[in-house]
């Protein structure tokens, strides 16, 4: 870093986290620069010091906050596509690589690859990259490639998702035949189901090129797998303030194929959809979009019939009046409306061969879910107590006839709660504010199952037929990325928890793969440190003492347990010493503040996210169904209630084993669940 050296200040006030300057002198103590593009703008930065076990300080030859800028490309080189790889980049830390990505994106290149992968800046506007065309340019120099051949005359074509995609074919298709796997990650909004949808799209119509597209007159395997994603999209994804269609559930689509290469079908894996959504969503925000395109989409029979009077709702529009749809405004979408999403949801109900009256009764059951959030309770005496009674049994009565439940137990699974001991059942009168409350548990039970049956209805229309004509798959994972609120609860911890298994899974793949690779190679090397983030891991999830395991424990105490007890036990695990702030391994910590207010934090890979216990932790990962409810569902007509209900059992009771054979299935936690989820996804 002599004098001129062009350099990188970073300049955490400003708006660019990065300046690009040039060295003005350098002694032994700091460094002073000025702004290349505004000379008058300088800097000062020390050189930094480390403190030494004995006490002493050094000089170290870096100085803070200061990075190495690389030459800047010719025209000349980067039309020669110089700039396609960041790996070729002499210097490679942050502002290299969002000044290299950065650039690009300023001249419409939105992938990079750095290394073997890609990454894609989110254009936020259709742009005419996904051209049946260019899909073909690239399945030909992938096919060229892959029999050894470069394509003549031809430039390398740029970095794609397309060329990530052809890539997983290639060399699915090599000679072992070995599975596939792309991993899609990013905060959201970022473009991963965007992204899953181009990969989809690129591997399906490989799959099926040369076959002419029909099966027996049905719909192509290649289209059935296309359209699963608007039905689950219409009912997993929901506008939030980041994102206007942001997926509320993760998802691992595997495309399987034939030895010859072909596509056989599709097997689609979920992963906890947020159902606190049903309850509540916050102001600018919406309730899953079936909701808005069932309000806003149908047509005058379909709103007699659903029980969508516009005359109830004084003035206001359906879609703000409804309480599951009206908490956020029920603003309109950016890129089509509600109306045309309710025409895709039910034509990709079609094409999952559903019938009209199949597609009703689903359609039915939503605008039950509607009702059923109308229903509103007061407050009356008895005995002394106050207890709740429906303030408008018409809407009970409506909710229940759409929903296909018996109207009594419906009324009864809002205003009374059973407790079961010792097989004894006594039944408890609620407050209407307890009303409320299971009233939104209920509309989150029913939604849930409904949504897993949804997902199992998919699978069993874009599934292969057998098994054993599948020789490999490509598999790819559109996840929910890293999130950090203001407050943050289970939900949190498991979608972080995720993100921690995955970034492993990444250390291990990129960076070990890779110097084990250079050092058989024996090329010199300079071994990245990666942080190995294997004691969060532990921390989160080892048996006996990892946060969800002791969550388990204190689930099963029953009504003895409770949130604020399992933080104390946390932090009598954690951070038993009397002063102590912060765990031996430094993954787990909360401050005397903290742990009077039940606050714990954990250091995540990517940051420190604070959880706060008393946000229903040990309810949410019981998710119990009220008795009440089970009597609710189990005896209702419609059969629709009871096969969703059939599936949500399925999910959540645990499998008989030798051991437990011939006892009750045992109901498996949530956390549980997930666990089991990621162990078979990873
Ligand atoms: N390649 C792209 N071309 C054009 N628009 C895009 C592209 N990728 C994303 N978008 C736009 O950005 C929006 C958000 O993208 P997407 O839904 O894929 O994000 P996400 O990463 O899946 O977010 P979440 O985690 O919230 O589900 C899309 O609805 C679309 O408008
Ligand atoms: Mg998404």
């Amino acid at each position: 870093m002599e004098a001129g050296a062009r350099v990188w200040v970073s300049d955490p006030d400003g708006d660019d986290a990065w300046i690009l300057s040039e060295v003005k002198t350098r002694s032994d103590t700091d460094l002073k620069m000025f702004q290349i593009s505004n000379p008058s703008n300088t800097f000062v930065r020390p050189r930094v010091r480390e403190n030494l076990e004995d006490g002493s300080e050094v000089q170290e030859l870096k100085y803070e906050g200061i990075e190495l800028a690389n030459n800047a490309l010719s025209e000349a080189e980067k039309a020669e596509g110089k700039d396609d790889d960041m790996i070729t980049l002499p210097h490679l830390h942050e502002p290299a690589i969002l000044h290299a990505i950065g650039g690009r994106f300023d001249e419409g290149k939105i992938y990079t690859w750095t290394g073997p992968v890609l990454i894609a800046v989110n254009p936020f506007e259709r742009l005419a990259l996904y051209t049946d065309k260019i899909l073909e340019v690239y399945r030909q120099e992938g096919l060229l490639r892959s029999q050894g051949m470069n394509p003549s005359g031809t430039a390398k074509l740029g970095p794609h998702i397309y060329a990530i995609a052809d890539l997983s074919y290639r060399q699915m298709m090599a000679p072992e035949r070995k599975s596939q796997a792309i991993l899609i990650s990013g905060e959201s909004g970022a473009g991963k189901t965007e992204s899953t949808k181009i990969v989809m799209r690129y591997l399906t119509t490989l799959g099926t090129a040369g076959t002419d597209n029909v099966d027996d007159g049905e719909i192509s395997i290649m289209d059935r797998v296309m359209q699963s994603n608007p039905i689950l999209e219409a009912f997993g994804n929901a506008k939030t303030l980041r994102n206007d269609n942001s997926s509320r559930f993760g998802k691992f689509i595997e495309l399987g194929f034939s030895r010859g290469g072909h596509l056989l079908g599709a097997k689609i894996q979920t992963y906890l959809l947020e159902k606190v959504r049903l309850g509540s969503h916050a102001s600018g925000e919406r309730n899953y979009h079936i909701f808005y395109q069932l309000l806003r989409g149908a047509n005058d029979k379909q709103k007699k019939k659903y029980g969508f009077h516009d005359g109830d709702t004084g003035g206001l529009e359906l879609a703000q009046y409804y309480h599951l749809t009206g908490q956020g405004g029920a603003p309109d979408l950016r890129e089509f409306t509600d109306e045309a999403g309710l025409k895709y949801t039910v034509e990709g109900m079609t094409n999952l061969g559903w019938d009209e009256a199949k597609a009703n009764t689903v359609l039915s059951l939503v605008a039950g879910l509607l009702h059923l959030g109308q229903i509103q309770f007061v407050g009356v005496e008895k005995d002394g107590q106050e207890i709740s009674q429906v303030s408008n049994e018409n809407v009970v009565s409506l909710a229940a006839e759409l929903l296909g439940v018996d109207k009594d137990k419906l009324r009864t699974a809002l205003t009374v709660r059973i407790l079961k001991v010792r097989g004894t059942e006594t039944e408890i009168l609620l407050p209407p504010e307890k009303s409320i409350d299971s009233r939104d548990a209920l509309a989150k039970t029913i939604y849930g199952a409904l949504f897993l049956w949804i997902v199992q209805e998919v699978n069993d229309s874009v599934i292969w037929k057998n098994d054993s004509d599948v020789r490999s798959s490509v598999g790819v994972l559109d996840i929910f990325g890293f999130e950090c609120f203001p407050t943050n609860s289970f939900e949190q911890l498991c979608i972080n928890y995720t993100n921690e298994s995955l970034q492993q899974q990444f250390n291990k793949f990129i960076f070990k793969m890779e110097q084990i690779e250079y050092e058989a190679e024996k090329i010199s090397w300079d071994f990245i440190s990666f942080p190995d983030n294997q004691d969060c891991l532990d921390v989160i999830q080892s048996r006996p003492t990892g946060i969800l395991a002791m969550l388990d424990d204190e689930c099963k105490l029953g009504n003895r347990g409770n949130d604020k007890n399992w933080a104390d036990r946390l932090y009598k695990q954690y951070i038993p010493n009397k002063g102590q702030e912060e765990s031996d391994n430094s993954r787990f910590s909360a401050t005397p503040i903290m742990k009077s207010r039940s606050k714990f934090c954990v250091k995540h890979f990517a940051g420190r996210v604070e959880y706060t216990a008393t946000t229903g932790f040990l309810e949410k990962n019981k998710d119990e169904i009220p008795i009440t409810a089970e009597k609710l569902l189990e005896s209702a007509d419609s059969w629709l209630i009871k096969d969703i209900y059939t599936v949500q059992k399925a999910e959540t009771n645990e499998s008989a084993t030798s051991s437990n054979e011939g006892k009750p299935a045992k109901q498996k936690t949530v956390s549980q669940q997930f666990k089991e989820q990621l162990a078979r996804l990873m």
